[in-house]
């Protein structure tokens, strides 16, 4: 299969077309680049896992066209509603009791459905126009780096796909904070743009492990091909040792990737993906990661090194 690259104003009534037929398109969101599907299709839904060599285990997120889609995936609760009026479209994903209209693919046959909008102006105006919900995981390979340009997109679905809508980069580069709505509190299940503190807010955390396993919450995911280790104040230990900079001047290194220039996380965690797939691709034998502040979006950052990390 050819895959195409197609910019947002040109492609878009081709991604219709082709979600309309079945198929599935790399879109943008304001998180990462995702793998839509029609979510209601079984059989599109498959050619997800298909393309990315994903585990049927691994349940997707569903992403409405609009509110009026809650009520038709989920149950939502009263602190649903609230999150969601508070954060939707953004880079929120609630996971939530689901209706029998989910496909148990999506799920993996489980009770619960994760649901977003997104607040992507591409991703918005191809959701409207095919009017049903998109399933779409990040448009990597499984376990690999989230893509957040079309280009990442390429490096890991060539081939398999038949197109890409391209509209830049994506502006969180991280992907979305997943929650867990329980009766009276919320339980994280990725940090991500909506931090600890945004969400206890509207209820108290909880922080005891969750029943429910999540894949993406898995050890080591999200990871380079190179060894990749997380250090403070590291030191160059060989020609061919790549650093990934938040504070150090980076002196020595022979690959510097830094993550901000000025010390602003937001910009940290958009410039990540794209700064791990350069060192990935330098022909290193090891990267070292400077650790960040862990306040804030800071969180979610230091969550994807340390799975980065883990081997
Ligand atoms: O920002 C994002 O969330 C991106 C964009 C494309 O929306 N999507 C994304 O999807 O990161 P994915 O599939 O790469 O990660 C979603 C995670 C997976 O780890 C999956 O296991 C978990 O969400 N998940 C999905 N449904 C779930 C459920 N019912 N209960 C618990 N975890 C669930
Ligand atoms: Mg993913």
């Amino acid at each position: 299969m050819k895959t195409r690259i197609c910019q947002a104003k040109d492609g878009i009534a081709e991604a219709v077309s082709l979600l309309e037929a079945g198929e599935p398109v790399a879109l943008p969101t304001e998180t990462v680049y995702g793998l839509a599907a029609d979510a209601l299709s079984p059989i599109a839904c498959a050619k997800i896992f298909e393309a990315k060599g994903r585990p049927l285990c691994d349940p997707l997120i569903v992403h409405l066209p609009g509110n009026d889609w809650l009520e038709r995936i989920a149950i939502p609760t009263p602190l649903a509603v609230a999150l969601a009026d508070a954060f939707w479209p953004g880079p929120l994903t609630l996971v939530l009791h689901r209706t029998a209209l989910v496909p148990d693919l999506v799920t993996d046959g489980r009770d619960t459905v994760a649901v977003r909008q997104s607040a992507h102006p591409v991703f918005q105006e191809i959701v409207t126009a095919f009017g049903r919900p998109l399933a779409a995981p990040s448009a990597n390979r499984f376990g690999r780096i989230s893509p957040t340009t079309a280009h990442h997109v390429i490096a890991e679905l060539e081939g398999r796909i038949p197109l890409i809508v391209d509209a830049g980069p994506c502006p969180h580069g991280i992907e979305s904070t997943i929650v867990e709505v329980l009766e009276d509190r919320l339980r994280i299940l990725r940090q991500g743009p909506v931090t600890a503190d945004d969400l206890r807010a509207f209820a108290p955390l909880d922080d005891t492990p969750s029943g429910v396993s999540a894949p993406g919450g898995m050890k080591s995911h999200y990871a380079p091909h190179t060894r990749l280790l997380i250090e403070e104040n590291p030191r160059p230990a060989s020609d061919r040792h790549g650093l990934l900079a938040w504070s150090g001047n980076g002196k020595g290194f022979s690959h510097v990737e830094r993550l901000s220039a000025n010390g602003d996380l937001r910009e940290a965690a958009a410039n990540l993906y794209g700064a791990m797939r350069r060192l990935d691709a330098a022909g290193l034998e090891l990267i070292t990661a400077e650790p960040v502040p862990e306040s804030g979006i800071g969180e979610a950052i230091m969550d994807r090194l340390r799975k980065a990390s883990a081997r």
